[in-house]
């Protein structure tokens, strides 16, 4: 069984605990929807304020939604535009503090306020986008954005490094 540990300390310390969790929940599985499955559950349940957890795959076309914890997603998703096709055409992690002034934005859970989207690449190769709602507008700052690229970064190495 695996239990969710209470994140404790500064932000910081809560990301690195939140790592550390993540590594032993995905050491030894190279399953690309395991991983993505035990990821959005660790997060969701352990980062206060999140509707929304989860990952969409590229099909070499578009988006297609993965694992998630939430409601039932859109889908698919073109990779323009919108929050996650943005992050994976520009290779950047979108943080949007506001949804509603995101132009772009499509709506899947009408509760969600603030989204924190980080790509999935291996060199040049797009796997797909790890996804954050929050319902409360501006709930994503710099310590989530490093928190989310980490975990997919784990999530990256833990699928597709054998070592
Ligand atoms: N809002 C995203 C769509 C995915 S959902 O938030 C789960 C977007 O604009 O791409």
């Amino acid at each position: 069984m695996h239990e969710v540990q209470p994140l404790e300390g500064s932000k910081t310390e809560q990301y690195a605990e939140l790592a550390q969790q993540a590594r032993g929940l995905l050491s030894g599985e190279h399953d690309r929807v395991a991983n993505a499955a035990n990821l959005s559950a660790l997060v969701y349940h352990a980062l206060p304020s999140l509707n929304w957890v989860g990952f969409y795959f590229h099909d070499g076309n578009e988006l297609v939604v993965g694992p998630f914890q939430g409601k039932p997603a859109c889908v698919p998703i073109a990779l323009a535009p919108g929050v996650c096709g943005t992050a994976a055409v520009t290779r950047q992690t979108q943080r949007i503090a506001d949804v509603d002034a995101f132009p772009d934005h499509i709506p899947c859970d009408g509760a969600s306020r603030s989204e924190l989207v980080g790509p999935l690449f291996r060199g040049d190769e797009l796997h797909g986008v790890f996804d954050l709602d929050s319902p409360e507008t501006d709930r994503f700052d710099a310590d989530d954005q490093r928190g989310l690229e980490e975990i997919a970064r784990i999530w990256l190495e833990a699928t597709y490094e054998r070592t």
